[in-house]
């Protein structure tokens, strides 16, 4: 008998584990998420590229996907591109006419994205700004474009404040702001723990948290991609303080 066992005759729990959070997504997802060429290529095509394999997984990008439409967005702004998976999931969320102006550092991963986009069907939706983020957002802040609906910032994580506060200052009251990887494995949780990205997470909960014209939360989750989590917020009129 092992300590996970409940009782006499009962068979162990199943440990919480990476193959049962892979196993319980795969098995969500092949009823809910139907095969799609145009995004198992992306993933072929990044992975043949060399990217690393750290793009959202299919429930994660069907749930941006689903925030997007839920709010009818038209403009989205998205920071780290990587292969162009979670923008394809987005760019195809679109309300027409509606853009996808996505910033990445990386220009081999730009190219990777630009053909993935194009393969999908949404290359004229999304513009790809190649470059350090911080640069590319004061360049399209100081062009005064209309609001944007939806912001996912997935990119350096030690850059996640200054990312966060040009998502609010590009958006309007009630745009959304998704934030990826802010859980890693639980080490958000460790004021101890040295690593940057660890780092840039706490520091934009701070912010949060003072933040007077936001409002957000955090979620935890598990699945194909391991243990971590989002940040959901929604910029505000400031009008209940
Ligand atoms: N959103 C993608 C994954 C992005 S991975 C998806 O889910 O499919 C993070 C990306 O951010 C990488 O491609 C990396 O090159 C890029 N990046 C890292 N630092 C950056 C910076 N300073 N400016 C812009 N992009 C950056
Ligand atoms: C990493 C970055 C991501 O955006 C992600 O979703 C997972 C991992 C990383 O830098 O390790
Ligand atoms: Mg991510």
């Amino acid at each position: 008998m092992t300590m996970t066992s409940t009782g006499p005759g009962r068979p162990p729990k199943p440990e919480m584990n990476l193959a049962t959070w892979t196993a319980v997504d795969d098995y969500f997802g092949q009823a809910l998420i139907p095969g799609d060429a145009a995004m198992d290529e992306a993933q072929r095509a990044s992975a043949a590229g060399g990217l690393p394999e750290i793009s959202v997984s299919a429930a994660q990008g069907k749930l941006l996907h689903l925030l997007a439409r839920s709010i009818g967005a038209r403009r989205i702004l998205e920071v780290g591109t990587l292969g162009g998976y979670s923008t394809i999931w987005l760019a195809r969320a679109i309300r027409s006419p509606g853009v996808l102006i996505t910033l990445e550092l990386d220009p081999h991963h730009a190219q990777v994205a630009r053909s993935n986009l194009d393969r999908a069907g949404v290359g004229d939706l999304v513009e790809i700004r190649i470059g350090p983020a911080a640069e590319s957002l004061a360049a399209l802040a100081g062009a005064g474009p209309e609001p944007f609906d939806l912001v996912f910032i997935d990119a350096d994580k030690k850059s996640n404040t200054l990312y966060f506060d040009y998502a609010v200052r590009l958006g309007r009251p009630g745009t959304v702001i998704v934030v990826d990887n802010v859980v890693r494995s639980g080490r958000v949780a460790d004021s101890a723990d040295g690593n940057e990205a660890v780092a840039g997470v706490r520091q934009l909960v701070n912010a949060l948290a003072a933040h007077r014209a936001v409002d957000a939360t955090a979620i935890q989750t598990v699945g194909a991609k391991g243990y971590d989590g989002f940040i959901l917020a929604l910029v505000g009129d400031n009008s209940r303080d």
